[in-house]
């Protein structure tokens, strides 16, 4: 499962980016909006620093079907190859997905809440789906069963959309989104530290420095290696 980072915020990114095996990078107008400043400018900055192969995620603002599609094509037009256009579920929404993918430009269906919504996304020609999983786990419902859903109607149907599962409060929730089939999850910072994080590999790390350390005091195997 592909792994991608929900934020804005430039010194996630650039930590990530370095340390983390992140796929890219998405976003959507709040996001932005935590971030403020110049919009520009700082979609730009994102782009020049995972580079043009990665994938950028950028939601439209506007909300009516050619107002979209216009807005959709300047966002393509300005990031460059690997910009998937962020398109809510909505009427307007479908229609602009279905101009978009029949021109050829990457679409990702967002603020999915159901199965039903994702089925009429793919067909419509998106390339992502993208399910939230915790809001849906808010009013109560099981945002890994719509993931699961989502996977099960796409494989029947032979679809070729991904499903990008979106909105983790817990690391355990984007483990089970790559058990229920999701093809990639994209993971706010906190969250993301999260699954790396583990008191045990901590523990057993100082454990191999203190017993290194006893045995064979602060040379380590680089520096031996380089006296031969
Ligand atoms: O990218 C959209 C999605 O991640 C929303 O997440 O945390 O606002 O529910 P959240």
């Amino acid at each position: 499962m592909k792994l991608i980072l929900d934020t804005a915020d430039l010194n996630e990114i650039r930590y990530f980016n370095t340390y983390y095996p992140i796929a890219g990078v998405t976003t959507n107008p709040s996001i932005l909006a935590r971030e403020g400043g110049d919009v520009l400018a700082l979609l730009r900055a994102i782009r020049e620093e995972i580079g043009a192969e990665k994938e950028l995620h950028v939601q439209v603002v506007e909300t009516e079907y050619a107002r979209m599609v216009e807005e959709a094509k300047a966002i393509a037009a300005f990031l460059g190859a690997h910009t998937y256009v962020k398109i809510p579920a909505t009427d307007q929404g479908l229609r602009a997905v279905m101009t978009l993918s029949g021109q050829g430009c990457g679409v990702t269906v967002t603020a999915v809440l159901s199965a039903a919504q994702a089925l009429l996304a793919s067909n419509a020609g998106a390339a992502y789906v993208a399910p939230y999983v915790s809001r849906l786990e808010n009013l109560c419902e099981s945002g890994i069963d719509m993931v699961a859903d989502i996977a099960a109607v796409f494989a029947s149907a032979g679809s070729r959309t991904e499903i990008l599962s979106a909105s983790f409060k817990t690391a355990r929730e984007v483990l089970d989104a790559a058990l229920a089939g999701s093809h990639a999850a994209t993971i706010a910072p906190e969250v993301m530290r999260r699954l790396l994080a583990h008191p045990a590999t901590d523990k057993s790390i100082a454990g191999f420095s203190s017993d290194w350390a006893g045995a064979f005091g602060r040379v380590t195997l680089l520096e031996l290696l380089s006296r031969r």
